[in-house]
C-alpha cells in the first residue's frame, strides 16, 4: 500500500473585533507600553468581550472560513480535534459544540488539552488519523478565550495574552507534502510554575478561590522563559538535523507568540534570519493553542508549495515540541 501523508489543504482564522491595547491596560494597572514592549513585544490583543460568547464562537468563525476555503460540505468532515485550555465548560467538549453549531453529522470530535502546545499535539494527532488512511477531512483547531482565565489586576500575566481562533484542514495524499515529521514532548514536572490553582478536581471552586483570583493563570515567569527558550530551541534543532534541513532549506519557523524574547532567541540559537520567522505577537499577544494557525493565517499569500516550515511551540505542563511541515500549495485560497 502506498503511504499516505496528512497534507494541509486551507487555513481559517478569526479574532475578535475589541481591540485592548496598551495605554488601556496601563489604567487596570501600573505598566506602561514602553515595559510591556521591550519585555514582552505586544502593542495590542484581541478580545472576546461580548457576554455569553466563549471559545467555541471563535472556533466556529474559523472553522466556517476554513470549510469555505476549502469547499467542504459539513458532511465531507470526518474528525475535529480542539486544541484549548479555555474551553466554553468543563464538559460537554467544546469541540462537540461546535460540532453542533457546524451541522457536521458524520463527525466524531474532542478537546485536547496541552496549554500553549494544543495546536501542536493536534496537528500530529490529527494527522495520525490521517495517515490511518480511514479518515478523509480532518478539521484541527487551536481555540482560547485567555482574558477568561486572565487576571486584571497582575501585571505581570495581564499584558501578555489574547483571545483568538484558527484551523487548518487536513486531507490524504500520496505526495511528499503535509506533516512531515513531529518531535514532541511532555514533563510533569513544570506543574508548579505555570498552571490555574482552582476550579479542577484538587481544588475546586469556593468563595475562597474567587476572592483569591486562583481561577486565572499563574506563571513563574523568569523560569518558564528559560524552559520555553532552550526546549524549543533544542527540538528546533533536532527536528531539523533529522530531515536534512538547514538555515537555507527551512523557508519558515512558526515559532508560538509568548514573548518577543523567546521567539528572537530561538531564532538566533537557530542561526535563522528574522525574515525567515513568523511574528504577529505585537497584534494579538499570547492566544496560547491559536497563535500557531493565525501566524499561518496572517502569512498564508506568502506560502509556497513546497516551503518547508518548521512549527515549535511550549507551554504548560510543560509540553513541547516541533512539527515539520512541508507546505502543499501556493498563496491564499479565499
Ligand atoms: O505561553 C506559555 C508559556 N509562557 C511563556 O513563555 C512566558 C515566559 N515568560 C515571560 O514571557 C516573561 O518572564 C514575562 C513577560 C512573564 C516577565 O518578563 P521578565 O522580564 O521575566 O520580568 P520579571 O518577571 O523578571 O520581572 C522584572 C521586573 C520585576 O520588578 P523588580 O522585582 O525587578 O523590581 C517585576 O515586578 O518587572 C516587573 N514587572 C513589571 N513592570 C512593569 C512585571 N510585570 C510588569 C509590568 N510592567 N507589566
Amino acid at each position: 500500500m502506498e503511504k499516505i501523508n496528512a497534507v494541509i489543504t486551507g487555513v481559517g482564522g478569526y479574532v475578535p473585533d475589541y481591540i485592548l491595547n496598551n495605554e488601556e491596560i496601563s489604567k487596570m494597572v501600573d505598566t506602561n507600553d514602553e515595559w510591556i514592549m521591550t519585555r514582552i513585544g505586544v502593542s495590542e490583543r484581541r478580545i472576546l468581550n461580548e457576554e455569553g460568547l466563549g471559545t467555541s464562537y471563535m472556533a466556529r468563525k474559523a472553522a466556517k472560513q476554513l470549510m469555505q476555503r476549502t469547499g467542504s460540505s459539513p458532511d465531507d468532515i470526518d474528525l475535529v480535534i480542539v486544541g484549548t485550555t479555555t474551553p466554553d465548560y468543563t464538559f460537554p467538549s467544546t469541540a462537540s459544540i461546535l460540532c453542533d453549531k457546524l451541522g457536521l453529522k458524520n463527525a466524531f470530535a474532542f478537546d485536547l488539552s496541552a496549554a500553549c502546545s494544543g495546536f501542536l499535539y493536534a496537528l500530529e494527532t490529527g494527522a495520525s488519523y490521517i495517515r490511518s488512511g480511514r479518515y478523509k477531512k480532518v478539521i484541527v483547531v487551536g481555540a482560547d478565550k485567555m482574558s477568561s482565565i486572565t487576571n486584571y489586576t497582575d501585571r505581570a500575566t495581564c499584558p501578555i495574552f489574547g483571545d483568538g481562533a484558527a484551523a487548518f484542514m487536513l486531507e490524504p495524499t500520496t505526495e511528499e507534502f503535509g506533516v512531515m515529521d513531529s518531535l514532541l514532548r511532555t514533563d510533569g514536572k513544570g506543574l508548579p510554575f505555570l498552571h490555574m490553582k482552582a476550579g479542577g478536581s484538587v481544588c475546586p471552586p469556593s468563595y475562597f478561590t474567587v476572592d483569591n483570583h486562583m481561577h486565572s493563570i499563574y506563571q513563574e515567569g523568569r523560569t518558564v522563559f528559560k524552559y520555553a527558550v532552550s526546549n524549543m530551541s533544542n527540538v528546533c534543532a533536532e527536528i531539523a538535523e533529522r530531515n536534512g534541513l538547514d538555515k537555507d532549506s527551512i523557508t519558515w519557523v512558526v515559532p508560538h507568540q509568548a514573548n518577543m524574547r523567546i521567539i528572537d532567541a530561538v531564532a538566533h540559537r537557530l542561526d535563522l534570519p528574522v525574515d525567515k520567522v513568523m511574528v504577529n505577537i505585537n497584534r494579538y499577544g499570547n492566544t496560547s493553542a491559536a497563535t500557531l494557525p493565525l501566524c499561518i493565517w496572517d502569512f498564508e499569500s506568502k506560502l509556497k508549495k513546497g516551503d518547508n516550515i518548521i512549527f515549535t511551540a511550549f507551554g504548560a505542563g510543560f509540553t513541547w515540541g516541533a512539527i515539520y511541515v512541508k507546505w502543499g500549495y501556493d498563496g491564499s485560497k479565499q
